[in-house]
């Protein structure tokens, strides 16, 4: 009860505050590029002004750049899409209505939907329950404190941890606003401890970890309100008046060199005061450290777009040598996915749809030597705003991709079982290494 007194406090916080109606007024703009000579201007895209927020960057031909436009700015933008002939489209006015306002429900639900977007409170319960009522394969690990204190946790899953199974990691929730990243690491987790025949295919051979949400107070501040439902980055307030630094910025390695913002007031993509400022991509890092050995695939979950990017991130200039494997091993998630009946991705390296630094994957595949790592963009035509009804339809799908990760990683990378042996008999040794 107390956490409904909360928040009605909050509901009756923001009322008034014109804060929330900030995106009232603003336009959906999408602009296409056609043809080659259109592309350059549809990456390159930038208001001088700072005014348009840029919610999607075009990969090139018949890939939108999706523009969130103030009222002031539409003159500008009408502009740049006339003098470089790119196909405008208004696609909604009047955005900040259409943002759904989370309030109402949220009082009225307070068990755990996994097709839903649940609180961060109502995700930790349902995190600590399936840890109880599944003892024998899962444990929860506490990573820490978000900035605001939130508790973060790992969920491991494995049908035997002192196999020396390779590791498959996943994340979501770096980036606030992209609800349907942690909905589906929360799937995931579902599926993965609810086998129909109890036989668990997945956890063969594999050993699963999974951190559904890496910024829970930047999440919490998107479901607080619909004036703060697009915020992207973390809570922190460090020696500036604004708040946040985008997670996926913030990792070290090559951090900064690209795609970045230096202004701690830039609304999406700055990259911090230094590499590791924030607790979140700590813990995250954390976990690829301390499981370096065995980690063989990391996946980031974000939304929007339906791509399925890999190392660089920070360079379009070249690719790493092993671009080839992770190539092929997208475009088999991206098939299994569109066999279950979902939108196929669009697999490039990051840096070639746009070079940003300091992404997780590149530190991971960098950084860790992780040999498969991904950045996994869910979703296309919602925005960030993907609608919960439709999340019934597409987890499953999506869920079939993970099922193609899994079978590759166990055929690549299962131990033979004279080494399990080995690692059952020296487990101490491993172990202590390992950590
Ligand atoms: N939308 C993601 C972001 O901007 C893409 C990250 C891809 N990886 C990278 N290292 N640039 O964070
Ligand atoms: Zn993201």
């Amino acid at each position: 009860m107390g956490k409904g007194k909360n928040g009605l406090v909050s509901l009756f916080l923001q009322v008034g505050c014109e804060e929330n109606l900030k995106y009232d007024n603003h336009t959906l703009i999408r602009l296409t590029p056609t043809h080659e000579r259109q592309v350059e201007s549809a990456v390159k895209f930038h208001d001088p002004q700072e005014g348009v927020e840029v919610l999607k960057t075009s990969r090139g031909l018949n890939d939108s750049l999706d523009l969130l436009v103030p009222p002031t700015r539409i003159a500008f933008v009408q502009d740049y899409a006339q003098e470089n002939d790119l196909v405008f489209e208004v696609k909604k006015t009047h955005y900040g209505r259409h943002l759904e306002e989370r309030l109402p429900r949220r009082r009225l639900m307070n068990h755990f939907n996994v097709y839903g977007y649940n609180s961060y409170a109502n995700i930790l319960d349902f995190l600590e329950d399936v840890a109880r009522r599944h003892s024998d394969i899962v444990q929860l690990q506490p990573l820490g404190n978000s900035y605001q204190g939130r508790p973060v946790k790992l969920v491991k899953i494995s049908k035997n941890s002192n196999a020396g199974n390779p590791i498959i990691f996943i994340d979501a929730g770096i980036h606030a606003r992209e609800w349907v990243a942690p909905a589906m690491a929360l799937y995931i987790i579902h599926r993965l401890t609810n086998h129909p025949d109890g036989r668990r295919k997945e956890l063969e051979g594999v050993d699963w970890y999974i951190l559904p949400v890496v910024n829970p107070d930047g999440y919490e501040y998107t479901r607080s309100s619909k004036a703060n439902r697009l915020w992207r980055k973390t809570m922190s307030k460090t020696n500036s008046v604004c708040v946040g630094v985008d997670g996926n910025r913030n990792y070290g390695f090559k951090w900064a060199v690209s795609g970045v913002s230096s202004d701690p007031c830039n609304k999406e993509t700055y990259a911090g005061p230094k590499p590791f400022s924030e607790p979140e991509t700590r813990m995250v890092r954390n976990v690829m450290v301390q499981n370096a050995q065995r980690m063989k695939l990391y996946v980031s979950l974000h939304s929007y777009g339906q791509y399925l990017v890999y190392p660089w991130g920070y360079t379009g200039d070249f690719l790493p040598k092993e671009w080839k494997k992770l190539d092929k091993l997208a475009k088999r998630v991206s098939a299994a996915v569109q066999n279950a009946g979902g939108s196929p991705f669009k697999v490039l390296s990051a840096g070639k749809w746009y070079a940003a630094a300091g992404g997780s994957d590149d530190y991971a595949f960098g950084a860790v030597g992780v040999p498969y790592s991904y950045t996994m963009e869910l979703t296309n035509g919602y925005e960030f705003v993907f609608p919960e009804v439709l999340l019934r339809n597409v987890l499953p799908q999506f869920y079939e991709g993970f099922k193609a990760f899994g079978a590759q990683i166990r055929n690549e990378f299962k131990p033979k079982a004279q080494f399990r042996i080995y690692d059952v008999s020296s487990s101490s040794t491993s172990d202590s290494s390992e950590d």
